[in-house]
């Protein structure tokens, strides 16, 4: 995505072997948004708990270094993490390991997480964040490394499109519609994992929502408000990013007039 140009180069902070300098960088622009989504993943979440009698299998889009999982499976804050992390001299692994053992664990939700970055992925693997890290670009068709994970029912992705489009979405339903057509799961049909995910306002959703028309998904943009994202991190990413918006027709006066970016939620949920 074109737009992806306008945004600050985060790569050097995602392939760290320690969160760091990522939680670091992040709280300097305020990049909470993970505690906005932690709630409405969790809401779908409790909703299939009601219809599937173990564990439910989310696998996390775009997981740097097992965020979401701190939040949802440990039941951890953004602002907990950057606490234990950013306060002092650097943990070691061992005492980030002790760290996360110690926190209430929701046995309720197992994670895979999918990430381009392999040191973030150790990272989440050694703590226990995941089941298991699979370390693809999400954009390159070779998924056949998803067609040894169980059953997936829930698809999350927070911050991560616009890194990855529409492509990344027809890869993944594509291995999925080829791996759950077919199965049976306790005498009943596999039924397609549901997607929730933020997408910021300034990126275009018209290829992936034709995408997931589809494979005969029905995508949905939540009617809750915009969620603040994070600061901009100078003034010409900010006026590049409202320009685009403005070129959309969108309106930036409640939001990103204010020196932030903001995230709309999107639902896909199969439509049979
Ligand atoms: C803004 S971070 C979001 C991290 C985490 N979800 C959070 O909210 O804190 C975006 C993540 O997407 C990953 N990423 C970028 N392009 C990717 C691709 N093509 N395939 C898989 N992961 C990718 C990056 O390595 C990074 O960890």
């Amino acid at each position: 995505m074109n737009e992806l140009k306008v945004k600050k180069d985060f790569t050097d902070i995602y392939i760290q072997d320690s969160p760091c300098s990522y939680l670091k960088e992040m709280d300097r622009l305020e990049y909470f948004i993970s505690d906005s989504t932690k709630p409405l993943y969790n809401s779908i979440i409790q909703q299939l708990e009601e219809t599937v009698s173990r564990p439910i299998n989310v696998l996390d889009l775009g997981s740097s270094y097992g965020i979401n999982s701190s939040l949802m499976k440990y039941n951890l804050t953004m602002s907990e993490l950057n606490d234990f992390f950013l306060n002092g001299t650097e943990p070691t692994k061992k005492e980030a390991k002790q760290f996360y053992e110690e926190c209430t664990i929701n046995d309720n939700m197992n994670f895979y997480q999918i990430d381009i970055s392999e040191e973030a992925l150790k990272f989440s693997e050694e703590m226990n964040l995941c089941e298991r890290g699979i370390n693809i670009d999400l954009e390159t068709e070779k998924l056949n490394l998803l067609e040894s994970l169980p059953k997936i029912d829930v698809v999350i992705a927070t911050g991560c499109v616009g890194y990855i489009g529409h492509q990344a979405f027809s890869n993944l339903l594509k291995v999925i519609k080829n791996r759950q057509s077919n199965s049976i799961e306790n005498g009943k049909e596999y039924v397609a994992p549901i997607f929730a995910f933020s997408v910021l306002r300034m990126f275009d959703m018209k290829d992936i929502k034709e995408v997931f028309e589809m494979f005969d998904y029905s995508v949905v943009k939540s009617d809750i408000k915009p969620i603040r994202q994070r600061s901009f991190s100078d003034s010409k990413e900010k006026a590049q990013t409202v320009s685009i918006l403005h070129d959309m027709g969108i309106n930036t006066k409640k939001y990103e007039d204010d020196g932030n970016f903001y995230a709309d939620f999107y639902i896909a949920k199969p439509k049979n």
